[in-house]
């Protein structure tokens, strides 16, 4: 009966905490302030204090394994060479969904690939998947896909007609910010299916797809709005555009104003009025 009772107060704890998921080692929170399924009112059961956590805590980026650099070389080389056998986006789907050198994919429920038009003009790059992402197993369908779907919309771009995916197929814990070594093992999945489209314009939502696609010194901040290179093969270079990332915009709206002119940027550009 006692253990019957610690249970009980544990998980209500733990939903008292904000606590969502259970699939992992470690547990997640729920991040975000609002929209969650459990109450976040405080169990009417009577127990010791739980400690505070704050709401919006995030995670920290684990302790690094201990995995030697010759390892991690290893592992992002093969990924490099796994990428390069790839001849579609259908091949390239398949091999990142069998690749298990990314600790990642070990608390995601499901690999998370890029979605739209193989023949897109337009690619945009997000950062990874969040919580309804890794339950539905497609990019920028929660929240933050709504409202990109929107700002699409505002410069009559379809997102049907575009290809949208993440510098990560596996949803960090709790959301948290990937580490280096994660982006590094993840990016040749990003570049071999930007090779594989050809896109002519590339749009990096966040400072994430920023750094990790293009070598600039600078922050999303100074760097939004303005037309950089990446360079796809020999034959072919997009054109580059980076603006904030939807969730930003969702915690910080006074910021949309930046962003609406960075999308009829890339609209006069598409349509060879700039
Ligand atoms: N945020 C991202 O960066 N990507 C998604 O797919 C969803 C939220």
């Amino acid at each position: 009966m006692d253990k019957q009772i610690n249970i009980k107060e544990t998980l209500d704890w733990y939903i008292w905490a904000g606590v969502v998921e259970t699939c992992a080692d470690e547990v997640c929170l729920n991040t975000s302030s609002e929209n969650t399924h459990f109450s976040l009112s405080q169990p009417t059961t009577a127990h010791t204090p739980a400690p505070v956590i704050e709401k919006n805590h995030i995670p920290s980026a684990p302790v690094r394994a201990n995995v030697s650099l010759a390892a991690f070389d290893n592992i992002a080389k093969n990924a490099r060479e796994l990428c390069s056998k790839a001849s579609s986006l259908e091949e390239l789907k398949d091999l990142v969904q069998k690749f298990d050198g990314c600790n990642l994919k070990k608390t995601a429920a499901n690999t998370v690939f890029g979605d739209g038009s193989s023949q897109a003009r337009v690619l945009l790059i997000g950062e990874a998947p969040g919580a309804d992402e890794d339950r539905i197993g497609s990019p920028f369908v929660g929240k933050c896909g709504k409202l990109l779907d929107k700002m699409l919309a505002a410069i009559n771009i379809n997102r049907a007609d575009c290809y949208i995916t993440n510098v990560l197929p596996w949803r960090p814990p709790g959301n948290r910010t990937p580490t280096d070594e994660e982006i590094a093992i993840c990016l040749p999945f990003l570049k071999r299916q930007i090779e594989l489209i050809k896109p002519d314009f590339l749009l990096l939502l966040g400072g994430i797809a920023l750094k990790s696609l293009l070598d600039v010194p600078d922050s999303i901040s100074r760097t939004r709005g303005k037309w950089l290179e990446y360079v796809i093969d020999e034959q072919k270079t997009a054109q580059v555009l980076a603006t904030y990332h939807p969730s930003y915009l969702l915690r910080s709206p006074s910021q949309k104003a930046k962003v609406w002119s960075d999308l009829l940027r890339l609209q006069k550009k598409m349509n060879n009025d700039e």
